[in-house]
Parts: C-alpha cells; structure tokens; sequence
C-alpha cells in the first residue's frame, strides 16, 4: 500500500508567539498523524507556515512601532524555532510573504475570476480616519441596537449572541485607539458564494465519515450563503491581479482569502525545493490521493466551506461552470477535516499584559518537547473544550511517562545490562510471555486503526496500556529474584524487552525524541524517528532570506510493525528517559506562568 497522503496543519498567525492552546489545534495532532502515516508505508506530503497578511499582523506591527513585515519577520523567526523544537515534522513550513505564494494566489483569484465567480460591489465600509484602512469588524466596538449592551463588537453583540455589521452600533469606536469610525462607499469583490450552494451541497452530503457536528455546522451556514467580500482596504497583503487594481496601495486580497491557498502554494514550493517541480501534483491531481487538513474548531468553515468553494470555482466544477488555470490544473479538494477543540487555561492566571497564555518556547525550554506532546495527546481537547492545569501536567508526566513507560525502559535494560550485558536470548515461553508478546504485537492493528480514525487520546491510552501490562509482567514475574534459575530469568528480560520494543514504536508518533533514544538503547544504529530542520532560503538573486521547517523522513528506520530484537547486541546502563518534576510545580505553576 502506497496511498498519497496530504497531511496539513491551519497557519498560525505571526501576530505573536504561539501558546500551548495553538499548538493543541493545529500542531501535535497532525505531526502524530503524519509521524504515524509514513510508518505505515504512505507518501506523505506535509505542509504549512505562518500565516503573516491581514489586520491582525497590522495592528501587532502598530502597536511595538514596526512595519508589518518586520513584525511577520519576528513571529516568523520564533514560530519556526518553537514548532522545530516540539519535533512537528513539516515536509515545508513556509510563510505567506513569499513570491511564489504571492503568485500562486493571483493565480487562484484569477481562475475564480475568469469563471465569473468573483463579483465586485460597492458598499460602506468602516475605514480608520487616520490611516485610511479597513477597520475590521471585530475591531470596532459600540452599543448594541438590540439589547443596548455597551462592548458590542462590529461582527456580533457577545451579551444576546446577534450578528451585527459594524454600521448597526450605536457610538462606534475602534478598540484600538478609541477613534470613530468613518463609513464610507468602498469598493471590494466578493466571492459569489451561493453560485457554490448546489455544489456544495452535494459535496457535503458524500463526506460521510466527518464528525456529525463539522457536517452539521456546515451544512448551516451552507443554507445561509451570501456573497462575501475577499478585497480589504488595506496596504499589508497580496495585490489583486487586475490591471486597475494591481497598483491602488490601499486595496488588497483578505488574509483568509490568501492563507488557504498557502497549503496549495507551500506544496509547489516544497516540490520546487525537492528537486522536482512538478511533483505537488500527485496529491493535488490523483483522485485517489487524500488530504486531511487539521486546525482548532474556529476555522472549520475556511475549511469545509469557502476553501472548498474556492477550489470548486477554481476547477470551473460550480454553477457557472468554467475551465482551471492552465497553470493549476484541476485540484483536489480535502477528503478529511480534523478539528480541535479548544484548550482553555483558567487554571492559570499569568500577568494579564501576557494573556492567559503558557508559550510554547517557554514550555519546551522548561519541560521538553515529549512532555508536552504526550500532555496533549493524551489529556488535550480532542473531542470537547479542555482546561490546562499544571496538576494535571506534573500527575501524568510524573504518573505515567516516567513512573509507567520510563520506568519500564529503565528497569528491563538496567536488568539486562546487568545480567547479560546484552539482549538475552529467550528459552521456553510459559502463557503469560507469549500473552504479553500477542498483546504487544497484536496493538500495531487496533492503535493502527484508532491513528487512521484520528482517535489519538484512544490510542494513547492503549500503547499505555501495553506499557503498564509490561510493567505488571514484570512485577510478577519477578526476574530479579531468579539468581538461580538464569535461564529463566533471560526469558522473562527477553520478553520484556521485546514488549519496551513494540511499545517503543506504537509511541514513536506520539513521544518521537525519547523513541529515538530508546531505538539507541536498545541497540539501534541511525535514525529512527527523523526531526525536522530549520533552513535558511531565497527565492533567487536579491530577494530575502527566510527560515524554513523541513526534513529527510523517508530516511529513518521507524515502521509501523513489531520488529524482533537482536539477540546478543551489547547494552550499555540507560540514564531515566524522563525527568519527574517537582510536586510543587502543580500548587505554584512556574515562574514564568505562576498560578495565582
Ligand atoms: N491564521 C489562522 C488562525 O490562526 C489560521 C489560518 S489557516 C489557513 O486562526 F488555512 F488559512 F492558513
Ligand atoms: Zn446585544
């Protein structure tokens, strides 16, 4: 089995540094996927980057006094360093200032365009007096018309849920500076959305394996579909690709319009980079290639529904009809859609200047990337809103990566080492080792299944479960009591560390950094499971440099299946895998992120 495998993680913004809660949505439960996918033999193609346009990245950029660039600059320098220490292994990580990006978007907006999908239109638009950009929505705040609540927002009234439009409040005022608002006739295009309604609608209605509630929720606001404006009056994004319009400094395509498109955009570069220009296509023109796209559940509709739209009038395949770009051909749209839900942080309090946010460079100088890996795989917001406590982290870190699984890998090679000085050969199995050999090896199948379904919390807790069957074994078996019987004893050290093998690799997507040690202390030489690199690029003679994530996995030994341990190769004392962390960590937090 050789299936193409589209693995991709939404975009963070590079408004900032990201906190554990992002990389809750978008980054552990791709990498896991994507780590375990290759294993079993798929080609996989994952990509990302930052996500750098728009008004948020703006507003950053006015408040520390930069330029948007600079300031994408910055985040994009910490968001690359902070993803390649948490191990996420991206075949690219881009970002969205690039040419190519830039080109590969004109290119999409033309397509949609051509096929009479984008509309232009006049409206009011609230623009900043000072500045003369678009205000956004959610950036405007006044009274409600509706239940007279003084913090509504342009978009909706948090106090009765309305959805309003920034004209509708009473007192309009910019959350950033207080300034009044200006409402003046702008111009923009709109993707034509209900020109999609049909299409949709039946492509919703074959993805029969979504989660109800992402079906659900699309399926709604697929019943409600207006056209929706993708021009921003704005100086900091991708110019429209029109002759009038290409020059106007103060009109430019909406981030979201352009950030979808970097998962198309980014799988041309990589192929570009790789060698060979033409390779994106295979995941993008198969029909039987997939692509599963993973993101926290507040971008599900960019995803399930104006992605798809895009794609769809791109492809010339809507109610217009319409011919693909020469340069595109016709692309595939997302077979799966993976979503989070959200990690919250009440447990909590940081300095307020802060937010409630944990850093991810915080987190992984502290704790190190498995622990936190392990903390999200295992107790993150797979299926339902999530709280982070610190009590919670030091009980399973301490609990049961290093009580359960560290152990087990310390005590079955301290003892083998001590013994034998080398992996035992095994005499005769009683039924407790060849039930615990079937249990190990009998979990690639079930924990395989719960990884294809995307159920990592399940398979977790069965590789757990295996690790604590060891351990139990062990206790039983009681190798360190039989001085006198060391044929047994061999037996039983054999079995365990056959069982620390399999364990090994059925944590490998999920803990990759201490797979690879336990690969080495069990004897293996290489790579087992590969890390991603950072490296610096251009896009040819005098354009800027940039960090980029990514990595040779087809090189490394991991794979999806028991593998026998070799008999006689040489141990040498391990030192533990994990470190315990002090109880008080749970009371007092960090320092860096006390609880108060
Ligand atoms: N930057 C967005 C966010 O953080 C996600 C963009 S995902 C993409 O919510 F697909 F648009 F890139
Ligand atoms: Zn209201």
């Amino acid at each position: 089995m050789c299936a193409h495998v589209l693995a991709t993680a939404a975009w963070p913004y590079a408004n900032g540094p990201r906190h554990i809660g992002h990389v809750s949505g978008f980054g552990v439960p791709s990498d896991v996927f994507a780590r375990f996918a290759r294993m079993r033999g798929d080609d996989v193609l994952f990509v990302s980057g930052t996500d750098e346009h728009g008004t948020a990245i703006q507003v950053k950029a006015d408040a520390e006094g930069l330029t948007a660039q600079a300031t994408a600059d910055k985040y994009h320098g910490i968001i690359v360093s902070d993803l390649q220490g948490l191990g996420l292994t991206y075949d690219l990580y881009t970002r969205t200032t690039t040419k190519n990006h830039e080109h590969v978007v004109q290119q999409v907006f033309l397509a949609l365009y051509n096929n009479g999908y984008i509309i232009e239109q006049t409206q009011l638009g609230a623009i900043s007096p000072s500045t003369g950009r678009t205000l956004a929505d959610r950036y405007i705040e006044g009274t409600c018309p509706i239940c007279g609540f003084d913090g509504a927002r342009g978009d909706q009234c948090d106090n009765c849920g309305r959805q309003l439009d920034p004209i509708d409040l009473k007192n309009p005022h910019s959350r950033i500076d207080g300034e009044v608002p200006e409402f003046r006739e702008t111009t923009h295009f709109f993707l034509d959305l209900p020109a999609f309604a049909e299409q949709l609608t039946q492509w919703l209605d074959s993805r029969k394996d979504w989660r109800p509630n992402v079906l659900k929720f699309s399926h709604n606001f697929v019943a409600e579909l207006k056209p929706r404006a993708i021009t921003r009056d704005l100086d900091w994004g991708v110019p429209i690709p029109l002759p009038e319009w290409r020059d106007e400094p103060m009109k430019r395509i909406y981030v979201w319009f352009d950030a979808v498109i970097g998962y198309l955009s980014a799988s041309i570069e990589w192929a570009r980079r790789s060698g060979d220009p033409e390779a994106w296509k295979i995941w993008w023109h198969n029909p039987q290639a997939v692509s599963r796209y993973f993101m926290g559940k507040d971008n599900i509709v960019f995803h399930t529904v104006i992605w798809p739209a895009m794609l769809l009038g791109q492809n010339g395949q809507a109610s217009r009809g319409g011919e693909p770009s020469a340069e595109l051909g016709q692309l595939g749209l997302p077979t799966e859609i993976v979503s989070s839900e959200f990690l919250t942080m009440k447990g909590s309090k940081v300095a307020s200047s802060r937010g409630a946010s944990i850093f991810v460079g915080d987190f992984l100088r502290a704790f190190g990337p498995d622990a936190l890996r392990y903390y999200i795989a295992v107790a993150g917001p797979e299926n339902q809103d999530t709280d982070f406590t610190w009590d919670e982290f030091v009980r399973r870190n301490n609990n049961e990566l290093a009580n359960e699984w560290g152990n087990l890998v310390n005590r079955s090679i301290s003892m083998a080492e001590k013994n034998c000085g080398a992996i035992p050969a095994a005499g005769e199995f009683t039924e407790s080792d060849t039930e615990l050999l079937a249990s190990a090896r009998g979990a690639f199948e079930t924990i395989g299944e719960l990884l294809s379904a995307c159920k990592f919390k399940n398979a977790i807790t069965e590789a757990m479960r295996i690790v604590g069957l060891a351990n139990q074994y062990l206790s039983q078996q009681e190798p360190w009591k039989l001085k006198d019987d060391p044929a047994r004893r061999d037996t039983v050290l054999h079995v365990a560390l056959q069982v620390v093998q399999d364990a090994n690799t059925l944590l490998t997507p999920f803990l990759p950094h201490a797979a690879q040690r336990v690969y080495e202390l069990l004897g293996g030489v290489g790579v087992w499971a590969a890390q991603p690199e950072i490296k610096y690029v251009d896009e040819g003679e005098g354009t800027a440099r940039y960090a980029i994530l990514t990595g040779d996995y087809r090189q490394q030994a991991a794979k999806w299946e028991s593998t026998p341990i070799a008999v006689g190769t040489p141990l040498t004392k391990p030192t533990p895998l994990f470190v315990k962390l002090d109880e008080k960590l749970a009371v007092t937090g960090p320092e860096w992120a006390p609880i108060s």
